[in-house]
Formats: C-alpha cells, sequence, structure tokens
C-alpha cells in the first residue's frame, strides 16, 4: 500500500511576524491515518518525508499544531521556546510547535505571532 492510499496531510503557508522581521514558510497541515493502518509508522513516515523535502527546499522552519508526544518526537518544539504565540482565540498554547530548519531561522522572537493561511479561518487573538 502506498503512503499517499492511507495517509493525508497538507503543507500550507505560514509567517511568523514580530517587531524585528516577516519569516514566511511551511506548516503542516491536518494529518491523519486511515484506522487500518495506524501504528504501523505511516504517520511517523509522512512527517520524516515532510521535514527532509521542507530544509531541501529551503524552507526556513515547519510549524505545526498536535499531539505533544507525537511531534516532539521529530524535534518539533513548543512555538512559546521561540516566544512565538498563535493567533486563533480560545485555541492553548502548548499546541503549537515550531521545527528551525535552517541556521538563519532565529532562535528568538520579539513578539513572535504565528500566522496561518486565512483557509484556517479568523486569527484574531492579539487584534
Ligand atoms: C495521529 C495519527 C495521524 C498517527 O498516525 P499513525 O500512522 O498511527 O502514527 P505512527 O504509527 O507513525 O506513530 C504512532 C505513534 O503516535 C502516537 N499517537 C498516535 N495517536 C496519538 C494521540 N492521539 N496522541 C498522542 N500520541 C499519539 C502513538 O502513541 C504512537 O506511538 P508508539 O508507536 O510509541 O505507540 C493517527 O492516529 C490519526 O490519523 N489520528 C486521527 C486524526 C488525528 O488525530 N490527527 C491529528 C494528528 S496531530
Amino acid at each position: 500500500m502506498m503512503l499517499w492510499q492511507t495517509a493525508i496531510s497538507i503543507a500550507l503557508s505560514v509567517v511568523v511576524r514580530s517587531d524585528q522581521r516577516e519569516t514566511c514558510s511551511l506548516a503542516i497541515g491536518p494529518m491523519a491515518v486511515m484506522p487500518s493502518f495506524q501504528r504501523q509508522g505511516v504517520a511517523s513516515q509522512l512527517v520524516r518525508v515532510i521535514i527532509e523535502r521542507a530544509e531541501a527546499a529551503g524552507e526556513s522552519f515547519l510549524a505545526v499544531a498536535g499531539h505533544p508526544e507525537f511531534y516532539t518526537r521529530f524535534g518539533f518544539q513548543p512555538s512559546l521556546d521561540f516566544g512565538v504565540q498563535h493567533c486563533f482565540e480560545g485555541m492553548p498554547d502548548d499546541v503549537f510547535f515550531l521545527q528551525s530548519l535552517q541556521k538563519t531561522f532565529p532562535g528568538h522572537f520579539a513578539n513572535g505571532r504565528l500566522v496561518y493561511s486565512s483557509v484556517f479561518g479568523r486569527q484574531d487573538r492579539f487584534a
């Protein structure tokens, strides 16, 4: 069974804005594996491929919102560790993660804001 028949995930544009700079890159979108194929390493393989391809393409970071136990395995760190908060009203901060892919991605942002593509809906937490 090929990977794309069992799992789905999308990569969408995302921006980290701060007092000093604006950095555009990619966010891993909703990920799901067909129930009968779960717990066989499919999602893990997909995440590793996304990281590898994004890094090779010169993307500066990857963002994701998801289960902490799952994504921290692949080098994702809480976005708050980078000084970055998401902009979705009512969503917790501790499910948002970032992974730096390039040395040029700063280790810390001043008032960093993670802004997803508008297809994810309103992001007026700090408006
Ligand atoms: C989460 C999901 C994508 C994982 O896919 P998968 O192919 O089964 O994942 P893998 O086999 O690569 O990895 C399984 C690991 O993920 C962990 N995991 C799976 N679901 C989890 C969850 N809801 N919370 C925390 N960890 C989870 C498991 O503990 C497992 O770890 P183990 O192998 O040490 O036991 C899949 O369970 C799914 O589609 N769930 C429904 C949709 C969903 O919740 N998507 C949001 C993803 S953040």
